[in-house]
């Protein structure tokens, strides 16, 4: 006899385990939750004798995976919507950089505010998330850059994860953009970033993984593989921002150091994405920059699907490049833009994310062993998550077992 604390029924599941059933859907479905997993799932039909404290009727609705957002820059200072303004008259985002706008200005409005406020801003984007069903997200540092500020906003990242009702993976990403103080002398800042910056950070336990920017307005291919050689050293895994606005074989670096992921890559050539499936490093495809950003090269999705990479989705919420704070958007845009299927899409929001943070044994499908995680909505079919732009459609969230308020 199964021992469970909760029994939802009466429900769709689309456990989005990798197979021959779309969504890996089970219509009719049960799940038994124990101490904040998974102990069975299949059709109600088929529930072996249990033993129960409470019952959910989920009134014939969907359940996915508690989605997970696996790249965003949601910490951070100030706002930038004067540099949309300017990029509507037909400004670029690399001008804007170069005269010291764009992720340096973000940088010097992250370093004015407090932990606290930080904190307090990070939470109304957090809502757009949860309210789309989030249950885990990544958030990087990077508008910091330098020690205390870095450390501040991995600070406010953790507390996000201990307070705000979401699992939270960090990621160090020192070598975002080079800060105004060493802008003569960007090698001392790279020597910062790798030798004191990060392994503090690491000893104050902030990091999950070590990201970088990897772009001719921000840093080359050997400034980036000394912070992933350190990454090394210190046994953290790393994942990079590549070939976003150029192909600068970004790809083939981030495979060279088996990263956990790739994201972007919008110009990524037909080597880097076969240098992505040998290494196994996922392609995270983030439609919102693409979106904001009027690009009109798409991600090599043809090639990552004929090559077998994973493709993962997120927002990429961050201030200058992304001001979206909505899964279901991120999913739609993935679809409409990148002409991913609404199951290659929600894979990438479920499975393939929790594969781009290396927490696919915990999170990412609905499967016994695994965090009971879970998402409720009010559709018809799976692919309305993917359908409808800005229509609320979550009816409740499970996290560890327990239904979020
Ligand atoms: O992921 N590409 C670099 N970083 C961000 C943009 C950061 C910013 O402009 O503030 C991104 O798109
Ligand atoms: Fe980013």
């Amino acid at each position: 006899m199964i021992e469970a604390d909760l029994l939802l029924t009466n429900c769709h599941v689309a456990t989005m385990t990798e197979g021959s059933v779309p969504y890996g859907a089970i219509e009719d479905a049960a799940v038994l939750i124990q101490n904040g997993r998974i102990v069975w799932i299949g059709a109600r039909a088929d529930l072996p004798v249990y033993k129960i404290v409470k019952t959910h009727d989920l009134g014939g609705r969907w359940v996915t995976p508690g989605l997970i957002d696996c790249h965003t820059h949601l910490v951070f200072g100030g706002d930038r919507s004067g540099e949309f303004e300017q990029r509507l008259e037909g400004v670029t985002y690399e001008d804007i950089a170069r005269a010291g706008g764009g992720i340096v200005s973000s940088v010097r409005a992250t370093r004015a505010e407090s932990e606290d406020q930080l904190y307090a801003s990070a939470l109304k984007r957090l809502r757009g998330l949860k309210d789309t069903g989030v249950t885990t997200v990544e958030i990087k540092s990077g508008y910091g850059l330098d020690y205390d500020s870095e450390l501040k906003m991995l600070r406010v990242a953790r507390r996000i994860g201990r307070e705000a009702g979401v699992r939270v993976r960090t990621s160090y990403l020192g070598l975002h953009a080079v800060p105004p103080e060493h802008k003569a002398d960007r090698a001392t800042y790279v020597d910062k970033a790798v030798d004191e910056i990060l392994p503090a950070a690491h000893a104050e336990g902030l990091v999950d993984a070590v990201d970088a920017y990897c772009e001719p307005i921000a840093f080359s291919v050997e400034e980036v593989s000394r912070l992933f050689d350190k990454a090394e050293q210190l046994g953290l895994p790393v994942k990079l921002h590549a070939d976003q606005l150029s192909d600068g074989g970004g790809a083939a670096l981030a495979a060279r150091y088996h990263a956990l992921s790739a994201d972007h890559i919008e110009h990524t050539t037909e080597a880097g994405v076969k240098a992505m499936a040998e290494a196994g490093v996922v392609a995270v495809l983030l439609p919102g920059a693409y979106l904001m950003l009027r690009e009109t090269q798409a991600p090599p999705v043809a090639l990552l699907r004929q090559h077998g990479v994973h493709m993962a989705v997120a927002t990429d919420c961050n201030p200058g490049t992304s001001p979206v704070a909505s899964m279901t958007a991120a999913l739609n845009l993935a679809c409409v833009q990148f002409r991913l299927t609404p199951a290659e899409a929600l894979a990438g929001v479920t499975r393939e994310a929790a594969k781009a943070l290396g927490i696919s044994d915990e999170v990412g499908t609905i499967e016994v062993g695994k965090m009971a995680d879970l998402a409720v909505w009010d559709i018809k079919r799976p692919a309305e998550l993917c359908y409808w732009l800005g229509t609320p459609l979550l009816h409740a969230v499970y996290k560890d077992g327990v239904q979020r308020a």
